[in-house]
Formats: C-alpha cells, structure tokens, sequence
C-alpha cells in the first residue's frame, strides 16, 4: 500500500493506494474504520452494494453501521436522491459524532460528500472510491455537490473527507468506457501540469489498458500526488486549482445538454480537452504537433475527441454562460499550452472560440 498525505491544516488527512486496501484489518477494523468516529453511515448505489458493501462492513470493528442503497447513475445526482440520504440519517438517529462513508464512484462521493457537508452543518465522511475517476480525482479535494437540471454541480459546498482510501482491485469490475473515462483525469494532469507524467502516460498506455495493477497504482499514485499539491496551494479554487478544469467547460455543456448520465463526465472532459485544444492552435498558444499528441492519446485510451452530433452553438453557449467559471459576465478558460503547461483566462479572442464551436458543431 501506498500512503499520501494532503496537508491542508487541521484538515488534512491520507490517501491509501493499492491493492486489497478494503481489506487491511487492525483486528477487526479496516483502514476505513479506524476513521469512524462513533458510527458509520455508509452510502453506496445498487450497482456497487452486492460487490462490495460487505467487505466495508465487515471492517467496522465494534463501531454499529447502517447504509443505504441509491439508484445508480448520473441522473439521480440531485436534490431529490441526496433527501433519502438526510431521511437515512435521520430515521437512525445519526447525530454529529456520526460518520458517512461514500462507497462508489464521483456521482456517490459528491453527493455522500455533501451530505456530510451540510447534514446537521457538517459531519465527517472517508471517502472510498471505486472507480478510476474518482480514485484519481473525485475523491480527493474535497468538492461535493448535485447538479440541476440548469447546470452541471451547480449545488454543493468544499468539505473535505477525514480519509481516502482507494482499493484499485475494485476497478476489476469496472466496465471498459467508466475505465476510459478515467483516464480522460488522468491525462488532464500531464496536460496542465506534468509533462513528464504525459511522457509517461504514452509509454504505459497499453500497460494501463491491459488494466495492469503497477501502472494503476502508479497512475492513481501520481494523479493524486499532483492534485493533493494544487488543492493544498489553492483549496478554494481562487487561482491554481481551476487548471483542473481543463476541458470541463466545454464538457459540462456537453453533460448538461445531452441530459445527465448520456454522456460519462470523462467523456465528455475528453471531448471538451479537443476543444480546448483547438481553441490553444486558433490563439496560437500551441502548434499542431501539442494538438496531434493530445488527440492521440486520447483517442488511444478509447475516449472521443468530436462533440455530440446533435449539439448546437447555442446550447453550448448557453450553458457554458451558467459555469462557475464565469465572474462578472467574463466565461473563464482553461487553455492548454505546450504539454505540462496551461493557464486560465478570459483574454482570449471570443471569435475564435466562435470558431471553436462552430467547427465541433455539425448541427446547426
Ligand atoms: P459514477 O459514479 O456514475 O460511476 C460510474 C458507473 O460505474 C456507475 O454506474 C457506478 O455504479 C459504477 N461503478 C462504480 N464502481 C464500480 C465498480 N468498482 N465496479 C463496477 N461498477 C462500478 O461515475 P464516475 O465517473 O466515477 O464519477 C463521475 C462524477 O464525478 C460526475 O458527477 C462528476 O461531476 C464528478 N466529479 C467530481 C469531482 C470532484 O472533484 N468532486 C471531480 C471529477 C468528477
Ligand atoms: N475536479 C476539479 C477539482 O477538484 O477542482
């Protein structure tokens, strides 16, 4: 196993990486269980209850649990799901020496995450990611939230888990596009931060697509490595941390637009990162050869690089004027320099963005 620590003050806490980590035992209590206070809530979804539920359960020690189960899916990421949560805790009685833990991917994190954020002001939560975007991303950093149906996490709060802990034989279940979806996050880093890490990303591509577990533990490793310090110099997203938005932009209207749970949020990143990409060559930020090297290694790990056939300029502007990127009417974006680097901005030319849409936009 391996262990990172996110220093964020009185706020910090670890990150357990490996393989069998559900199942790291001090006696009869699991690395998640040492984290409980007094009591657990564990908040999962039907498709993740039968494959691992029991295993965190068993982890508990003497500290009593109760769970409950939520539709699966992007669809249910709203106020209405998060009342069944609220409704849990309090038919059990869960006061603030309670503790929720989030057994899923991003859409079960997010919402069990603010939950916990906002459950009688504030309980604690550890979070337990299944899948590889939420091992490498969702997880850790402490945004939660639900959508609208207006605008994608448009409702939320920045609380951060007491612990992540992310057992990547979990991902042995995972089906092959949530997989790739992933990876669209882990890309992300290399593009706007690490260039080594890119490099490394085409040289074990293969290697992660043949889900070899030493690549997925080193990817899940230095994706959390590189957040963990971008979330640590700006927790609050006043600067730094809206780099990890790269692709988002485009990306959350596509979400939105095509209704939730369409498009897989790492889908529609991966189409959202062309965009960006291509809006980078129209501003000569970067040349072709940045652009056909990010392409490709997005289109190697089977993610799309087109939007959505059916979707028009408008609904992209439309929703992208909703995101949260957007401070006094200026749309801020993540533009991608050359690989390893990128900045946020709102200085860039609105025609070429125009361009942008248009030539990802068949429909009219
Ligand atoms: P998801 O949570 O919907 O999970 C994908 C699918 O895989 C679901 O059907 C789920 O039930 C299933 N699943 C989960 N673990 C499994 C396993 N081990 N085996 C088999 N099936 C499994 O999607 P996601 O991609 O994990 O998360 C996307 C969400 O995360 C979006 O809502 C996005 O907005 C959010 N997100 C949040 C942050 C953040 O910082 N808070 C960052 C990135 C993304
Ligand atoms: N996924 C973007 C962030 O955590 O800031």
């Amino acid at each position: 196993m391996r262990t990172l620590d996110i220093d964020l003050g009185d706020r910090s806490y670890p990150i357990h990486i490996g393989s069998g980590v559900l199942d790291n035992h001090k006696g009869a209590t699991s690395l998640i269980g040492e984290r409980v206070k007094r009591r657990a809530m564990i908040v999962t979804n039907e498709t993740i209850a039968p494959l691992y539920l029991e295993r965190v359960l068993a982890g508990m020690g003497n500290k009593p649990s109760a769970h409950v189960v939520l539709p699966d899916g992007e669809a249910h990421k709203n106020l209405a799901t998060l009342d069944t949560v609220f409704e849990a805790l309090l038919r059990e009685g869960f006061d603030r020496g309670g503790t929720i833990v989030a057994l899923g991917g991003g859409v079960i994190g997010d919402m069990a995450g603010f939950s916990a954020a906002s459950y009688q002001r504030g309980i604690d939560f550890v979070q337990v990611p299944t899948t590889l975007l939420a091992q490498v991303d969702s997880s850790v950093g402490g945004k939660t939230g639900v959508n609208h149906a207006l605008g994608k996490n448009m409702i939320g709060a920045f609380h951060q888990p007491v612990s992540v802990v992310a057992d990547v034989s979990t991902l042995d279940t995972l089906p092959d596009n949530e997989y790739a979806a992933g990876l669209a996050e882990v890309i992300k880093y290399g593009f706007i931060i690490d260039a080594a890490f890119f490099c490394w990303l085409e040289d074990s591509m293969d290697a992660l697509l043949a889900r070899d577990q030493k690549a997925i533990i080193e990817a899940v490793y230095r994706s959390c490595e590189i957040k963990a310090r971008v979330v640590e110099a700006d927790e609050r997203e006043h600067g730094q941390r809206a780099l990890l938005n790269l692709g988002h932009t485009f990306g959350h209207a596509i979400e939105a637009a095509m209704g939730y749970g369409n498009w897989l949020h790492g889908e529609a990143v991966s189409a959202g990162t062309a965009m960006a990409l291509d809006l980078a060559v129209r501003l000569e930020e970067i040349d072709e050869s940045v652009r056909a090297r990010g392409l490709d290694l997005l289109k190697r790990a089977g993610l799309p690089v087109h939007a959505p056939d059916n979707m028009t300029t408008n609904q992209f502007l439309s929703f992208m004027q909703r995101d949260k990127k957007v401070t006094d009417g200026q749309l801020r974006l993540v533009i991608p320099g050359p690989i390893g680097r990128a900045r946020v901005g709102a200085d860039y030319d609105p025609e070429a963005l125009y361009a942008t849409l248009a030539a990802f936009c068949s429909a009219a």
